[in-house]
């Protein structure tokens, strides 16, 4: 039988070995490992190999003309406050029309929290456990209703969680939302390459892919038709989130607006790091562009440097990976062309392969590098880039790690106090420790209230007002 010429150019690229054990696989097994292999583009894992591997390849980054990148700060920072507020009336004029719709990046791996399932249905929420998918699902029902225009939500999976999240939604009946608005799409993967830069197996009849990273996320809203599906329904806006997240405010008018008015193609959050040595990404400037650069990559002396004129760290915001972008940005930065591509990232990692006999290794130090994009990495490409300051207790409190910080306990313990602070603001005695968090789980459905301003207003509604106790659950 001919060779395929897949075999073969594996064969001319210096990666034959991939297919070492082929002739001694069922022909299910050889379609398998045919259809990871045409994934690959091996001009491209050559060119990675000669940048990221090779001994002497650059490493750090440059930091040349570096400073940090303005923002607007909040009123109570000194922030315009008009402009707060004329911004919140354009996102909310926005959303009526129609031009916003939720983008959560789910394909991750969530090695760290060691969770077996997608993420998305890993139960957060103090009182009822809902899952992070339900708690998205009812902040994203509850703005279509507020704005009367009931939003499209597109949900980035990956190859090995896709069936169980759509499972996961179906079993759920979508949780109330129009199933037709929902959609899910599949994100791109990379081969594992070992430290010579040749493509690791993970099994005799299978490549080590992994997800490209929530960077691959553009190209990915492109290939899967997404972006032709907004275009039809006069979709320009996508708000960006990431699933382990469930204090985000998804669709935050105000944040909105700032991109709109702003004519922004790119737009994100920061928050004001808690201390020098946070491991976020910074914002700041080089050549006229806007970046975000890792917690990694910069220097001590600048992460601990003050500005003498404020009192304050001076590379002070953080990335808290909340972002919104422009469509048509999208698909520019998705058709790529000259110099425009986001850059792969390179991580060490330990890789399950096989040895040349083709028995399993389960290495005990790292054997090989994951490739990966990274979605802030878009930032220098786009026009008027627009970062908006917001409060930490408002949008962010991640659910990364199993136990510690940003773990299920520090993220109950978050959505807890945002609870009690509605209520508070709202007349209501709750008692609550110096943290502000109360000594008992209470909860708000998003369908209550999903933001200070539509707890605000269902609250105000509610009669008679509900004893504040353990247990306590509002909804709608
Ligand atoms: P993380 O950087 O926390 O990675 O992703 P992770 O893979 O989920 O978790 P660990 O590092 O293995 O513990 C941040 C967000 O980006 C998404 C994740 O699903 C999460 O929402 N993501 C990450 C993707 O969608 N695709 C990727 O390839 C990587």
């Amino acid at each position: 039988m001919a060779k395929s010429p897949l075999i073969e150019s594996f064969e001319r690229a210096g990666q034959g070995h991939v297919f070492a054990f082929f002739d001694q696989l069922a022909p299910a097994d050889q379609q398998r490992l045919l259809a990871d292999a045409a994934e690959i583009d091996l001009a491209e894992i050559e060119q990675l190999t000669r940048t990221l591997l090779a001994k002497g390849a650059a490493t750090g980054i440059n930091l040349d003309g570096l400073a940090p990148a303005p923002y607007e700060p909040r009123p109570e920072h000194g922030g315009d406050a008009p402009a707060w507020a004329s911004a919140k009336i354009a996102g909310e004029t926005a959303l009526r029309a129609g031009r916003v719709a939720a983008f959560t990046v789910a394909g991750g791996q969530g090695t760290r929290l060691g969770y077996d399932g997608p993420k998305g249905t890993y139960p957060v929420t103090p009182v009822k456990k809902k899952t992070l998918f339900q708690v998205f699902a009812e902040k994203i029902l509850a703005a279509g209703v507020r704005y009367g225009k009931p939003l499209h939500w597109f949900i980035m999976t990956s190859h090995a969680n896709h069936a169980a999240t759509e499972a996961f939604f179906t079993e759920h009946a979508f949780f109330g939302l129009d199933r037709g608005r929902v959609h899910f799409f599949r994100q791109g993967r990379m081969p594992a390459v070992d430290l010579n830069g040749k493509i690791l197996l993970e099994t005799k009849a299978s490549i080590a892919m992994s997800p490209d990273g929530h960077g691959g996320s553009l190209r990915a809203l492109d290939r899967s038709g997404a972006l032709d599906l907004m275009a039809k329904e006069g979709i320009d806006i996508l708000s960006y989130f990431q699933v382990d997240n469930p204090l985000v405010r998804g669709i935050d008018p105000t944040f909105v607006g700032w991109h709109v008015l702003g004519g922004s193609e790119m737009s994100s959050k920061m928050v004001a790091k808690a201390y020098a040595g946070e491991k976020v990404g910074h914002f700041c400037t080089q050549n006229g562009q806007t970046l975000v650069i890792e917690y990694s990559d910069l220097p001590k002396e600048y992460q601990e440097e003050i500005d003498p004129a404020t009192g304050k760290l001076r590379y002070l915001a953080g990335s808290i990976a909340i972002h919104i972008l422009d469509t048509h940005f999208i698909r520019r930065m998705a058709a790529g062309g000259e110099g425009v591509a986001l850059p792969f990232h390179r991580a060490d990692k330990k890789i399950p392969t096989v040895d040349a006999a083709g028995n399993p290794v389960k290495p005990d130090k790292p054997n090989g590098v994951k490739f990966e994009m990274f979605v802030f990495d878009a930032l220098p490409f786009a026009k008027n880039p627009v970062i908006i300051e917001t409060r930490r207790e408002d949008d962010f409190s991640p659910v990364k790690n199993a136990e510690g910080l940003d773990s299920p306990k520090t993220c109950r313990d978050d959505q807890i106090r945002q609870f009690v602070r509605w209520l508070k603001a709202n007349g209501a005695s709750v008692p609550a420790d110096a943290t502000g968090l109360a000594p008992f789980a209470i909860e708000v459905s998003p369908t209550f209230g999903y933001d200070e301003d539509s707890f605000a207003d269902a609250w105000k509604k509610l009669s008679p007002k509900p004893e504040i106790k353990d247990g306590l659950y509002l909804s709608a």
